[in-house]
């Protein structure tokens, strides 16, 4: 499959045997597969009854998801990460916990395929937490929210769907901000504190944990599909 959007690393430290049996076992039960249809009713790719489903793009070692599953038991959420030492980790995560495997799916390529692949008007967030953050200018076209990616974002949310994006880098919170501003269907949703108020019950990333020892301030933004 080609790299529409991913420029990141696939792998990183070698897997242990335990890994391994995760990726071929549990992953390739949750995984979804953009080569075959999705089914009429979005809700019945996940094992229990669902009222609404959220994507999270680059979920990393998994932390936002994992407790946003536990949290809200009646949504279905899709899960993308490339990165396979991240999938590896968000597995064992639902390995122990197994009342969360309900609903989750998954998905390990970039996540414009996958986008691509759902029908219109079927999600209602799509968060997209601390993203690449390519600061150098030449690198900026690979940046993931680009113009492209937000009609991909305005096909597949629901009126009223919401996109919330956080990052640590002022040059991509600006790029955001910009990108959404100037596309028809996202308004920003206005904060009181300049946006630097963490989503309720926001659970710290391992990627925000290091930026915020580095001494960098992060923004949350959150856009809502007219
Ligand atoms: C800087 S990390 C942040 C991870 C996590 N959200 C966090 O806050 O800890 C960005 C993640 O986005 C993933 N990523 C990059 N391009 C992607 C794409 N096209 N589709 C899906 N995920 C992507 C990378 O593999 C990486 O894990």
């Amino acid at each position: 499959m080609k790299n529409g959007n991913f420029f990141g690393r696939r792998k990183g430290r070698p897997l242990r045997p335990h890994q391994q049996n995760l990726l071929d076992g549990l992953l390739q039960r949750l995984r979804l597969d953009p080569t075959a249809p999705p089914p009429v009713d979005l809700s019945q790719l996940f094992a229990a009854p669902i009222a609404a489903i959220h994507l999270e793009i680059g979920f990393g070692g998994g932390e936002h998801l994992v407790q946003a599953l536990a949290r809200n038991p009646t949504i279905g959420f899709i899960g993308v990460e490339p990165f396979v030492n991240g999938m590896a980790k968000f597995l064992a995560q639902l390995d122990a916990n197994p009342g969360l495997i309900h609903n989750i799916r998954l998905y390990d390529e970039d996540a414009t395929f996958l986008l691509d692949w759902l029908p219109p008007a079927v999600l209602s967030g799509i968060d997209l937490f601390y993203p690449d953050p390519w600061p150098k200018k030449k690198h900026w076209k690979r940046r993931f929210v680009n113009k492209a990616n937000l009609d991909r974002f305005a096909r597949v949310l629901k009126p009223d769907g919401q996109f919330r994006f956080a990052s640590d880098i002022a040059s991509y919170v600006e790029w955001t901000f910009e990108h959404c501003q100037n596309h028809e269907n996202f308004t920003i949703i206005p904060s009181e504190n300049d946006w630097r108020d963490p989503y309720p019950h926001w659970l710290s990333t391992r990627y925000e944990a290091k930026a915020l020892r580095e001494g960098r301030v992060p923004a949350y933004l959150t856009f809502r599909r007219s």
